[in-house]
């Protein structure tokens, strides 16, 4: 790699990811050489550069099937067309009331007597996160319990970094799929997936497997960490739980605000990959052709130049700058579905209980490549 500027070393994988970003921002660097040969890019100005150059930055980056993430161009641009008519607001709105019923019973299976103490990421966050995905898709709920041992699994094996077992558990997701495709619904977001022709040909089988896993993918790690984040700082900041139990007078708008805001300062779905088709400058730095790159989206989320102190909460300030959900063509299509499902999960949640910090035992915080909280036990007193 050739560099108008020096890059400092820092590896990503050694870190938690929001200290990660928090020690370069410190030291002034807005990218950094990661792990092998990859460039990691922490600053805003230039993550936002970089997610929004879709043409200077491909997302051509593996050499498996990843739709519509790993496409780009025209390709990329007509699976976005297919499948976001599958996410757009009006259409996922329909699966609100399937929503209530599962954080409804999540809660109530959980909260046994006047006060309990749960685990945030691992009991209330990936039940819910099962359930609610498993009623949007119109998977058979007899799969719960084998896609909650999948999420654990998946977490572990991502963790630890072995080929072998994030091969295993990838390809015991592919069996799930397989069987969800057998016993959903003829009308189920799943069912209609397969015979979409949208595209001028129905998708191939290993299309629509791809579609799902990254769905689902993306809907049950990422849920299960934001809701973590999410009761973290409602005890952080009780306030939060007073005007969100008013949720009559909270406009959709404000909901979403409130929980980009709290996201934004521990975003649990920490990076992408990218990889340059020519040579292009970044953060002072001129990277070559065929650089590997990491857009850090938690620390970008952090950079002081850009947000002040990163952990002040100030959700109209900080809004427009908010990069929880990407930027660019590649932006999340799944946020309005996301947004549904955590007003169902936190409105549910207030109207029983009250959320305070557990003094049983601390938090446990996520490593590389994930962020948020592995483990956070709070406690749920009914009201
Ligand atoms: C729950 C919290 C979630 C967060 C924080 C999140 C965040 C993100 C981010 C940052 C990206 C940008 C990726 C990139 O630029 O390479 C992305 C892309 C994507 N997300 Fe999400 N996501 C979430 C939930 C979901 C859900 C529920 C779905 C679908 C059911 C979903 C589906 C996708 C897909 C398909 C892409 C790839 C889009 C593309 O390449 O055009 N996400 N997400």
């Amino acid at each position: 790699m050739t560099a108008s500027a020096p890059i400092p070393s820092s590896d990503p994988t050694e870190r938690q990811p929001r200290a990660y970003g928090d020690e370069l921002h410190g030291r002034g660097c807005p990218i950094a050489h990661g792990a092998g040969d990859e460039v990691v890019i922490v600053g805003h100005a230039e993550a936002l550069a970089a997610a929004t150059d879709a043409e200077a930055f491909s997302s051509a980056v593996s050499r498996f099937l990843q739709i519509p993430n790993g496409l780009d161009g025209e390709e990329h641009a007509a699976f976005r067309r297919l499948l976001d008519r599958y996410l757009a607001l009006e259409v996922v709105d329909g699966y609100a009331d399937e929503f209530l019923a599962a954080a409804r019973s999540t809660i109530t299976e959980l909260v046994t007597d006047e006060t309990v103490t749960v685990d945030a990421v691992a009991q209330l966050g990936a039940t819910y996160a099962v359930r609610s995905m498993l009623a949007w898709l119109g998977w058979p709920v007899s799969m719960e319990q084998r896609l909650i041992d999948w999420v654990i699994a998946n977490n572990e094996a991502t963790r630890s970094g072995e080929l072998e077992r994030t091969a295993a558990v990838a390809e015991e997701f592919d069996a799930i799929i397989r069987d969800a495709l057998a016993e959903s619904p003829a009308d189920s977001v799943t069912r209609r997936l397969v015979r979409d022709e949208s595209l001028g040909r129905p998708l191939e089988s290993a299309e629509v497997i791809s579609i799902l896993r990254n769905w689902t993918g993306g809907d049950l790690s990422s849920m299960a960490y934001c809701i973590g984040v999410i009761l973290a700082a409602l005890v952080e900041i009780p306030a939060l739980q007073d005007r969100l139990r008013e949720w009559e007078y909270v406009s959709d708008a404000e909901f979403v605000a409130i929980m980009d805001e709290i996201l934004r300062r521990d975003s649990p779905f920490v990076s992408n990959r990218r990889i340059t088709t020519g040579p292009v400058s970044v953060g002072g730095a001129e990277l070559p052709a065929g650089q590997s790159v990491r857009i850090h989206w938690t620390a970008a989320n952090r950079d002081p130049r850009r947000f002040g102190e990163p952990d002040a909460y100030d959700p109209e300030a900080n809004a427009a700058q908010n990069l929880v959900w990407g930027a660019g063509p590649h932006a999340c299509p799944g946020k309005d579905l996301s947004m549904l499902e955590l007003r169902a999960f936190i409105d549910e949640l207030l109207a029983v209980v009250t959320v305070t910090a557990a003094d049983t035992a601390a938090g446990e915080r996520e490593t590389h490549p994930v962020g948020g909280w592995a483990s956070l036990p709070v406690t749920l007193t009914r009201r």
